[in-house]
């Protein structure tokens, strides 16, 4: 489900988001799974792609996409009271995505994937999966 073809992608302008929030509650396996489920199958009608890191009560999110569908996520995504303390760390218009295999990967715990979700990333003891190295910065 997290696979996407992109194919409208050379004709609109690409925008990446990074923020960073906390969780107002502690996420459980099943919060998170059913979080990833919502946010991967409207990501795949919206062409967005990106990823999700979770840890210590934190979210580090990147969302790509064109511009007008990031823009409509993110006024979705400011609401959820799911979390809070939002802090945008990058905003702008970019040529290529960095995730563009996954319309949610995502990078946690390792416990916190007792359902084997797919695109899931295990932290290593150092708190870095495969993926969230791409996450922040530019
Ligand atoms: C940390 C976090 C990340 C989220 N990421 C996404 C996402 O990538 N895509 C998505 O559709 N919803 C995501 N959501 C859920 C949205 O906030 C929102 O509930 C959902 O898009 C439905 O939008 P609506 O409330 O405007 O109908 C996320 C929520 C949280 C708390």
């Amino acid at each position: 489900m997290q696979a996407m073809t992109i194919t409208t992608e050379q004709t609109q302008a690409l925008e990446r988001l990074v923020y960073k929030s906390r969780a107002t509650e502690v996420m459980g396996t099943l919060a998170l799974f059913n979080l990833l489920n919502q946010a991967r199958e409207r990501n795949a009608n919206l062409g967005v792609t990106g990823h999700l890191l979770y840890v210590n009560g934190m979210f580090t999110q990147c969302i790509e996409g064109p511009t007008s569908a990031i823009e409509t996520l993110w006024q979705s995504i400011q609401r959820d009271a799911r979390h809070d303390q939002i802090l945008v760390v990058e905003r702008g218009p970019v040529k290529v995505r960095r995730f563009d295999a996954w319309a949610m990967a995502f990078s946690s715990y390792r416990y916190l994937n007792s359902f084997n979700m797919p695109g899931f990333f295990p932290l290593n003891e150092a708190g870095v999966s495969e993926k969230s190295g791409l996450c922040a910065g530019s």
